[in-house]
């Protein structure tokens, strides 16, 4: 079976039967029904920033020898500032647009791709037909018009494809970019102190091409694992900071891979942004759990360093919980460092993300600030459902990992999955399993799972633990960055989350998902419906 295979039998039996640029499809009910897409340039709307964005296939010197081919977002600036539009510095995969809030933007989306792609603004609140959603995949030779206004709060947003069943595989080819919605605030690092770190986990075979999932079933139920870590879509990364004080925006840009972050100078790893933009005050944490699709943005100071001293970044331990009689035997294995192993390294294995190196006496430290920004905590009790939330069950069943039983339909919305326009929910997400008690299979199928909601930024409100094996909370219980505004968050094997959102502006179908790439190309997937 071709498991890429893109006109897909959902769960409840309803076959898609076409994909044009307007889309015509039978809903469960049975009723016909048109989404129209936006496929042309509406002349009324007028952007700051006018962008041209082509996925499109193409090589890169990763290594010496052979090149390495790729997929990358070749991008144009049509209409803005130079500085909308600029590659990451030392890099050659990854486009960073930086907007500022309040300003509109029109993407142009070339499809160059052998298969179908779609582009997601992932954390943006923007309307359905604007966000990404795999129903709106153009072909090959197609085109896609993105036009929204940037209404988010200044932040670290990314982008990346979306197609039903493909997404893994063409975020690991290279698409994934940044959006940055700029921040005035001065007293903040800026310039050449404010850097990106894009972090993701490949695995390249003796002709330095990419290898992804050959296996089979198991690797994608477990999801990607590389053994060779890039920061910036480079490998074997070093820095060269100068001493003075930085702020990185870190991206968890990996398929699967989850991190535990932390610097090796026995400095504790100040946060001062999540998802959704910065914090109200900075967090110290002894070390911070980010998994795929999560950012978060750490001061770091090197102004007491002494010239050539070299600060790693690194990837602690810890255990993941997973237990499916996979992956074993592995323990022990490094990361990077040039050495190629046969198989991926299982997450939890400690390595080294990136080293930063001091070359430079010259710079500015900055006082760390303490207040950054406001942020308004969601009250429970104004949540239409706050003492009986929503419950969202992930876990396996039959070797397919679900959502409360379910899997991804593209355009079916289940009774549990609508909400109201202008109404604040409250959301439950449960990772143990299958919402009727625990039984011995489903205890051998547990995994972490990154959740992530599209079309808007949430809250935590409560994280919930006590059905967790009591070594895998120890291993990780101080990563938690839980404040601020969120899109993404790790829910662990045999954890509770509530997350608090309030509904607004845009009605329609949104996807939230897995956002470990391979669950989600399994079917790890969902839509929830705003309506009236
Ligand atoms: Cu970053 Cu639906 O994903
Ligand atoms: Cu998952």
């Amino acid at each position: 079976m071709n498991r890429y295979q893109f006109l897909k039998k959902s769960a409840r039996g309803v076959a898609l039967t076409t994909l044009l640029p307007s889309l015509a499809f039978c809903t469960t009910n049975g009723q016909q029904k048109t989404i129209p897409g936006n496929y042309n340039v509406n002349e009324s709307f007028n952007p700051e920033t006018d962008i041209e964005l082509t996925a499109a296939p193409s090589e890169l010197q990763l290594f010496s020898g052979n090149k390495t081919n790729v997929y990358t977002y070749q991008s144009k600036l049509l209409k803005g500032e130079q500085y909308a539009l600029e590659k990451l510095a030392g890099s050659h995969l990854c486009p960073v647009i930086r907007v500022k809030q309040g300003q509109k933007i029109r993407i142009r989306f070339k499809n160059q791709l052998p298969r179908e792609s779609v582009i997601h603004w992932h954390g943006l609140h923007i309307p359905p037909e604007m966000d990404g959603h795999p129903m709106y995949a153009i072909e090959n030779g197609e085109q896609y018009i993105y036009e929204f206004e940037v209404n988010n709060r200044p932040g670290t947003y990314w982008f990346h494809p979306h197609p039903d069943k493909i997404t893994g595989p063409q975020v690991y080819q290279g698409l994934a970019g940044l959006f940055i919605v700029e921040d005035n605030n001065s007293g903040l690092p800026s310039g050449e102190n404010d850097v990106p770190l894009i972090i993701q986990d490949r695995m390249f075979d003796n002709s330095n091409q990419l290898v992804y999932l050959q296996n089979n079933r198991m690797g994608q139920m477990q999801g990607f694992l590389g053994n060779r870590v890039l920061v910036n879509g480079n490998p074997d990364t070093t820095f060269n900071v100068s001493k003075s004080t930085y702020w990185f925006r870190v991206l968890n840009g990996s398929n699967s891979r989850i991190y535990k972050l932390a610097w090796n100078d026995g400095e504790d790893v100040i946060v001062i942004g999540a998802d959704g933009g910065l914090l109200e005050k900075p967090v110290k944490k002894p070390y911070l759990m980010l998994a795929p699709g999560q950012r978060a943005e750490i001061w770091k100071d090197f102004s007491g360093q002494n010239t050539g001293n070299e600060i790693q970044l690194q990837s602690l331990a810890f255990s993941d919980g997973t237990s499916m009689g996979m992956g074993g035997g592995m323990m022990g294995r490094g990361m990077g460092g040039g050495m190629m192993q046969p198989d991926g390294v299982e997450n939890g294995i400690a390595f080294n993300v990136a080293a930063f190196k001091v070359t430079e006496n010259t710079g500015k430290k900055m006082e760390l600030p303490s207040k950054l920004s406001t942020i308004t905590p969601l009250n429970p009790t104004n949540a239409v459902n706050s003492g009986n939330p929503r419950q969202f069950h992930f876990y396996n069943q039959r070797m397919q990992w679900v959502i409360n039983g379910e899997t991804f339909g593209m355009t079916e919305v289940a009774e549990w999955e609508k909400v109201k326009l202008n109404t604040t929910e409250m959301w439950e997400f449960i990772n143990s399993d299958n919402g009727r008690g625990m039984g011995m299979m489903q205890d051998m199928m547990r995994m972490p799972h990154p959740v992530h909601l599209h079309g808007l930024q949430f809250q935590i409100i409560e994280r919930e633990v006590s059905g967790m094996q009591r070594a895998v909370w120890e291993s990780v219980k101080d990563g938690f960055m839980d404040d601020g505004w969120q899109d993404t968050f790790l829910l662990m094997p045999g954890m509770k989350v509530k997350i608090m959102m309030k509904f607004e502006d845009f009605k329609g179908i949104y996807v939230y998902h897995c956002h470990n790439l391979e669950h989600e190309d399994m079917g790890m997937m969902r839509n929830y419906e705003v309506t009236d």
